[in-house]
């Protein structure tokens, strides 16, 4: 599908800003506070069926250990240059050292990553096997993962974490998945700071008042209880949304449609999707988007040259495997061939 001419005119005006924005990058300092989780895949080659019971025996080959959930904002956040710093908890466990040491290695501040005893670091390990000729294949999901609430000394704990970082960082992300990090003192905290961007996928209004809430299609729909199937619907949910958590603007992710930006005065830019033609992975995509976002915003971009920043890193991250993360110079190198007569995307 031929992205609109009118859309690509103002995209070909932008792209000597964008690479300003995009050099301006390794400048902007984050904090993530997130709901952190560790991606793990075990592979193997498949020996035989066990005599115990009737299952697959593996040999194993290889363990791979990548960040997940709100840990995939941060590492984002991490490979596009930004200075970050993670708040958030991890159990006393191998999944949070591992965790730790990936971080690490990329340069990511770990000192608001905090040990909580009571409950796992949430690790989703997917066992995947092969045949000698055949592809991988998975074969079962394991996850760890609490449903308690973290202590309250641990919520209060992180919570101070927080306030004392607010005045070192030129934006605060909030990545919420669930899993018990964004309880109301981390929220609280969090949101004393000028600059917040929220990716959370319930509960909008208990962020009311933060910059920017960036939802995907079935959380906007969740949130205002109806099915977002028209354009009518679309700008209803907008402007619910933006009511509903006071924000400043909304950004609805739309998966191949791309994102929409409403404002508070009604109105709405649509974004389209870059890349429809290679896409094989859109996991992660979404914390793609709000890392690059975040950066333009740190940066001095407006909402909308920051969104198309956010729309940028995801066509890039689509095309690979499992979560994935890009770079200033994939971004500008994409920019370059979406602009390009190459990209087909005029005809
Ligand atoms: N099928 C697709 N084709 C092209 N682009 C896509 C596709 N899916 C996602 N994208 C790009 O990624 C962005 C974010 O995707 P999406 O709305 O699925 O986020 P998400 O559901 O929050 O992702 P996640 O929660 O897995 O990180 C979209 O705005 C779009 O730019
Ligand atoms: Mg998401």
């Amino acid at each position: 599908m031929a992205i609109d001419s009118n859309f690509l005119e103002r995209l070909r005006h932008y792209q000597p800003r964008a690479i300003d924005l995009i050099n301006r990058f390794s400048q902007a300092r984050v904090l993530v506070v997130g709901d952190l989780t560790l991606d793990e895949f075990l592979t193997g080659q498949v020996e035989r069926l066990s005599r115990e019971a009737p299952v697959l025996i593996i040999r194993h080959e290889t363990t791979r250990q990548v960040p997940g959930g709100g840990a995939n904002a941060v590492y984002n956040l991490a490979t596009l240059g930004a200075q970050v710093k993670v708040a958030g908890f991890v159990g006393k466990d191998e999944q949070g050292n591992a965790l730790r040491h990936i971080f690490e290695a990329a340069r990511i501040d770990t000192t608001g990553m905090l040990v909580d005893s009571d409950r796992p670091t949430v690790t989703k390990t997917r066992i995947s096997g092969h045949a000698r000729q055949s592809v991988t294949q998975q074969i079962v999901r394991v996850d760890r993962k609490s449903d308690a609430l973290p202590s309250l000394e641990n919520q209060l704990q992180l919570a101070a974490y927080i306030r004392e970082q607010l005045h070192t960082v030129d934006a605060v992300v909030c990545s919420d998945y669930g899993d018990g990090v964004l309880t109301a003192p981390a929220i609280e905290a969090a949101l004393q700071h000028p600059l917040t961007i929220v990716d959370t996928q319930k509960h909008l209004q208990r962020y009311a008042g933060a910059t920017l809430f960036t939802p995907n299609l079935p959380e906007a729909e969740q949130a205002v209880g109806y099915a977002i199937d028209s354009p009518q619907t679309l700008t209803q949910a907008g402007s619910d949304l933006l009511s509903l958590t006071r924000a400043k603007q909304m950004l609805i992710t739309r998966g191949d449609e791309g994102m929409s930006l409403f404002h508070p005065t009604g109105t709405h830019d649509r974004i389209p999707a870059f890349n429809r033609t290679d896409v094989f992975d859109v996991t992660g995509a979404g914390d793609t988007v709000v890392a690059a976002l975040t950066l333009g915003l740190t940066a001095g971009g407006s909402l909308w040259e920051s969104a198309v920043l956010g729309n940028l890193a995801a066509s890039i991250v689509v095309r690979q495997f499992g979560t994935a993360t890009t770079t200033p110079a994939e971004m500008k190198e994409a920019l370059e061939f979406l602009l390009s007569e190459e990209s087909g995307v005029l005809t």
